[in-house]
């Protein structure tokens, strides 16, 4: 399974990617216009944190197969590297992806309610599909049940198209998500923390670091010492 981080502060963005094993940065319109911010500056600053091979994923806010394609090209013109066009599980949005398949487009299928959404916009194209773990839970759904859902389907047809799950509010439904197969996971900065923290590793390490120093002194390192 492969970690992507689910924001675009680049402040967040460069603390994250510096600490942990993360393999790609994910937006949507809600997310970008949280900066408040140029656009495109905003798409600019992400890529230099994160260099050009590892995947930034960005949405096409149009609803015809036109504009999707228009913003599509725009968007690997103007941001490049390791791009996925995210688009919308719509008929047009179906449309465009088969289009920009055909073009060579990295396509990630989002807001993703069904494993049958999931599954046509695989046959589509799709190199990644989305579905929104806390937002169908959230309408007394089951999240996990769908991903798990998804990546049977993927299995039983040899689809090479991988989940990333996305909507996660907390620990416990990532943990899940790992167990049902789901590829790959995005998360916000807080919770990319929250699935690393525990008090009782704080506890030991500050155990390990006090016997230590009362024998070979107060903030030593094991290179510090015969
Ligand atoms: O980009 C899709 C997804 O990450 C949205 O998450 O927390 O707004 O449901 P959330």
């Amino acid at each position: 399974m492969i970690y992507m981080l689910d924001t675009a502060d680049v402040n967040k963005i460069r603390r994250a990617y510096d600490l942990y094993p993360i393999s790609g940065v994910t937006t949507n319109p809600t997310i970008i216009s949280k900066e408040k911010s140029e656009f495109i500056k905003i798409l600019k600053d992400i890529r230099e944190v994160i260099g050009a091979d590892t995947m930034l994923h960005v949405q096409a806010l149009g609803i015809k197969a036109e504009d999707i394609i228009k913003e599509a090209e725009y968007l690997n013109k103007t941001i490049g590297g390791n791009l996925y066009i995210k688009i919308p599980v719509i008929p047009e949005g179906i449309k465009a992806m088969k289009l920009l398949k055909q073009r060579g487009v990295k396509i990630t299928a989002t807001a993703i309610f069904t494993a049958d959404q999931a599954l046509m916009a695989a046959m589509a194209g799709a190199d990644y599909v989305a579905p929104y773990v806390n937002r169908i839970d959230n309408i007394s759904g089951d999240g996990v049940g769908v991903v798990a859902e998804i990546r049977e389907l993927f299995d039983i047809y040899g689809l090479d198209a991988k989940i990333l799950a996305a909507s996660f509010k907390n620990v416990q439904q990532v943990h899940n998500v790992a167990l049902a197969g789901g590829h790959s996971v995005t998360v916000n900065p807080e919770i990319m923390d929250a699935l690393l923290s525990h008090p009782l590793t704080d506890w030991s390490i500050d155990q390990f670091i006090n016997d230590w120093g009362t024998v070979y002194g107060k903030d030593k390192l094991s290179s510090d010492v015969k």
